[in-house]
């Protein structure tokens, strides 16, 4: 059976927050090949993170190019590569022309702060306590919505293209997808409901848009091409490879990265989670078919949609701004290392913490507090700290904020997790999932693959392409080989430790102006 499977391949497009890479997997979840581009994180100002849209274009196609050289230089046929999925970032603004099809301004994304002042003055309006509930989402400068809001009131060729009618708007999955399928050639405006649902302008139960969230964020849609949302949309058809190496191939999977790592860790029965690490860090719990709207800083969204006979299935989702991030902060900015793995090894040092607590809210913090005007912030410095103890407060960080979150979801679903699936790239550093661990009391379990974005983006691709049909079929991929990390301190540390956190968060807000 095994056999039988290998025979297929299934490509998969990560378009992630600081890089691109495109995976191509065989039948049992092998990377057989791979090629990933890291492309420019651009800063302008304080609180602002843009990106080049015609860059993530670029290192997408040039991933596909090297990756797919590399299959065929393994002897392996073009033939047999079936299909291929899409996984994106999420939230993160383009706006471009329809007319020429090129962006008028640098994508948005997510972390960007710019909007706190727009979000506080859309806090006042009547009608902003209403919106969580539809669209599941707090209000927050997190969402595409505040970001297009701000480009419409500062950018004149934004405004101008939006009053004459060639405004189109997309997440990155939609701008990708008008450039995989040819751009202007084939003019495809297409999203798929995990995207649209990270807007703010989508319906949570309906999966489409929503007059009274667009009006909320003084969106016209006569003036505006949104993407079609398209049903049944993590697995379905998304046009093909218009030209290069692929061409011709279909595209048969789109999602956001979150939603499609929870499918690569199969996380497909209600109380399942899983916990991924890459620049932020997003817990995802499946609720089941009915979206739960969280009373405790969660948010609401939709999980996967694999169409079909298979209702939507919905999140309560934990995001975490800053992981990954945290870590280059440490090696870009503040030169302790050059590699990111060094700075697990640095953390390793010393003993523990030394006393420091980094709040890492560079972009305010996210879940479950939603403090948007919290600047990062160290506390606990005196003469005896050395740069191992703030390398260990960077990687805490982000399991305090993993340890609120899973309060939360405790609280909204009154359900308490049994172990912790992760996944992403700071799972790496063993230091940092042994210290997970200890912190929420419960073992975590990682895999031995850790693209599991990528995977879960092939997964759907093949759902859609009949290449399985039950999710049962799935069983045997990317379990051998997993590592359990048991907790390994008493509780009662990990708590003293959660409940400094919990002070420095308090301490933290107010920063901004
Ligand atoms: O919501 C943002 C998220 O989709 C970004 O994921 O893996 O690039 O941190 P990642």
């Amino acid at each position: 059976d095994e056999k039988k499977l290998k025979k297929f391949f299934i490509g998969a497009v990560d378009c992630g927050t600081t890089s691109s890479r495109f995976l191509i997997f065989d039948g049992i979840g092998s990377i057989i090949a791979q090629h990933q581009i890291e492309f420019d994180q651009k800063y302008p100002k304080s609180g602002w993170h843009e990106h080049d849209a015609n860059e993530l274009v670029s290192s997408v196609t040039e991933c596909i190019e090297k990756a797919t050289k590399e299959y065929l230089d393994q002897g392996h046929e073009l033939s047999d590569l079936k299909t291929i999925g899409l996984t994106t970032q999420r939230e993160t603004t383009v706006v471009w022309d329809t007319e020429t099809g090129e962006p008028l301004h640098n994508a948005i994304a997510w972390p960007d702060t710019r909007t706190h002042k727009l979000v506080r003055e859309l806090k006042e309006r009547k009608g902003a306590d209403q919106l969580q509930k539809l669209c599941g989402l707090p209000l927050s400068t997190y969402p595409s919505s505040v970001k297009l809001m701000w480009l419409l009131r500062h950018v004149d060729s934004v405004k101008k293209a939006y009053e004459e009618g060639r405004l189109a708007f997309g997440t990155v999955d939609t701008w990708l997808l008008y450039h995989l399928n040819g751009g202007k050639a084939k003019d495809l405006y297409v999203t798929d409901s995990t995207n649209a649902s990270r807007t703010m302008f989508m319906n949570l139960d309906k999966l489409q848009y929503d007059d009274t969230l667009l009006d909320f964020f003084e969106i016209d849609k006569n003036k505006i091409r949104l993407p079609k949302i398209v049903p049944g949309s993590s697995s379905n058809a998304y046009g093909e490879i218009a030209s290069g190496i692929l061409k011709g191939v279909r595209i048969a999977g789109c999602l956001g990265d979150q939603s499609a790592a929870l499918v690569g860790q199969q996380g497909f029965t209600p109380g399942s989670a899983k916990n991924t690490y890459g620049t932020g860090c997003f817990l995802l719990y499946n609720v089941g078919e009915k979206p739960v709207v969280s009373t405790h800083g969660l948010l609401a969204t939709v999980a996967y949609d694999f169409g079909g006979q298979r209702k939507p299935v919905y999140a309560l989702e934990g995001s975490i701004a800053v992981a990954g991030s945290g870590v280059k902060f440490l090696t870009n900015n503040l030169g302790f290392a050059s590699e990111s793995h060094q700075i697990s090894e640095l953390a390793g040092t010393v003993n523990d913490n030394g006393g420091c607590y980094f709040v890492t809210a560079f972009s305010g913090l996210f879940a479950p507090y939603w403090i948007d005007d919290a600047e990062g912030t160290i506390f606990g410095i005196t003469q005896f700290t050395e740069r191992g103890h703030i390398a260990r407060a960077t990687l805490e960080a982000t399991c305090y904020q993993t340890r609120a979150i899973l309060d939360a979801m405790e609280a909204d679903s009154g359900h308490k997790l049994e172990s912790l699936a992760v996944d992403g790239g700071m799972t790496n550093s063993d230091l940092c999932m042994q210290t997970q661990a200890n912190i929420i009391g419960i073992p975590v379990d990682r895999p031995a693959m850790r693209e599991t974005t990528a995977l879960g983006a092939a997964i759907a691709a093949g759902f859609a392409m009949n290449i399985w049909k039950e999710f049962d079929e799935l069983k045997e991929i990317n379990q051998k080989g997993r590592t359990v990390f048991e907790p390994n301190v008493l509780k009662a540390e990990g708590d003293k430790m959660f409940k400094k956190w919990g002070r420095a968060v308090q301490m933290c807000r107010g920063w901004l102006d």
